[in-house]
């Protein structure tokens, strides 16, 4: 007989509760201390969880892989181009034959119009939990390890001026996952959060209109600003990354030109000088240097990624236990 991790998908932090994240947020914390202590904690003893990725990673790749081992358990690394999916193998032969395999599926897709769909029709198909390693819409295990990194480094969320900024990038469209995700899960914690973004960098209608009414729901508030250095002017954190501009094009071209316009959207030591005195910085790596941001700000004493890039270990522990039912 085989054993799951049975509990619920998590495919946006969105469809659990509060408690049930504050849960994640408390373990995570407990096992981050076990793990400085040097304390055996595997709890996941003989449990596999798939890892289907159709897009490069560093820190998700090997924060599950490396939080799986810590906990007993197994994580098997499956790359799209190397598996049987280009030849047929559809989101039923993933969900139906990885679901009876392994105890968790986790999967990266983040194609535009893609990703989200791919990931849900998965777990249609999957006796197990499906985890959303980052699609088109949302990264809820940044945003958790962001979330976490936050009440280490600030405390209660409540009253923080939570400032998620649109940054200038060359490189690609990056997905608009991250910002979803950290404006969701901020407002649910009561944050003052402001969404700094040009007129082009809109986010998806359905997942502002979430954020208002969490903002509103945990008493804190939600606004939306148009003028970088506005949405500086004493922030508590400064979360400000590049994302692409999909939602008023789909040329490459038409993009770039767009995105060429907002070159001066770069975090250096003069912009957050205009934060708050105490403010932190954050970013979900990989970051363009000196482009997204100044190496004075990314090494500089503001600086909190490399605290969120361990933290992604931390709390991913604690959601894996949280779907193998080991927690309340
Ligand atoms: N932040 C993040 O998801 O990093 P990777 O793309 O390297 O996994």
């Amino acid at each position: 007989m085989q054993t799951y991790l049975h509990g619920r998908d998590m495919i946006t932090t969105q469809e659990w509760t509060k408690d049930e994240l504050d849960t994640v947020i408390d373990v995570a914390l407990d096992l981050k201390r076990r793990r400085a202590l040097g304390e055996q904690h595997a709890l996941l003893d003989n449990k596999v969880l798939a890892m289907l990725f159709f897009f490069s990673s560093t820190r998700t790749r090997a924060s599950f892989e490396a939080g799986m081992a810590q906990l007993g358990g197994h994580a098997m690394f499956l790359d799209s181009t190397t598996t049987q999916i280009g030849h047929g193998d559809t989101w039923k032969e993933i969900g139906e034959i990885l679901g009876r395999y392994d105890d968790g599926i986790a999967i990266r897709n983040v194609d535009w119009g893609i990703g989200n769909k791919y990931i849900r029709a998965v777990a249609e198909a999957s006796r197990t939990p499906v985890l959303n390693m980052q699609c088109d819409w949302y990264h809820p295990f940044q945003a958790l390890a962001d979330l976490l990194t936050v009440i280490e480094q600030k405390g209660d969320p409540r009253n923080l001026t939570f400032n998620m900024s649109y940054a200038y990038a060359a490189s690609y469209q990056k997905p608009i996952s991250v910002p979803q995700s950290v404006i969701l899960l901020m407002t649910r914690y009561g944050a003052n959060v402001r969404l700094t973004r040009p007129p082009e960098f809109k986010l998806m209608p359905e997942i502002v209109a979430q954020s208002e009414e969490n903002a509103k729901a945990s008493h804190g508030s939600f606004e939306i600003i148009e003028d970088f250095e506005e949405g500086m002017a004493g922030a508590d954190v400064v979360y400000a990354k590049a994302w692409g501009s999909m939602l008023t094009t789909s040329d490459h071209e038409e993009s770039a030109k767009i995105s060429a316009k907002y070159q001066d959207w770069i975090v250096d030591a003069r912009r957050m000088e205009m934060a708050d005195e105490d403010a932190i910085y954050m970013h979900p790596l990989p970051a363009d240097r000196n482009v997204e941001v100044a190496d004075e700000v990314i090494d500089g004493r503001w600086s909190r990624v490399f605290d969120q890039a361990e933290n992604r270990l931390h709390s991913q522990k604690a959601t894996l236990l949280k779907l193998a039912g080991l927690l309340p």
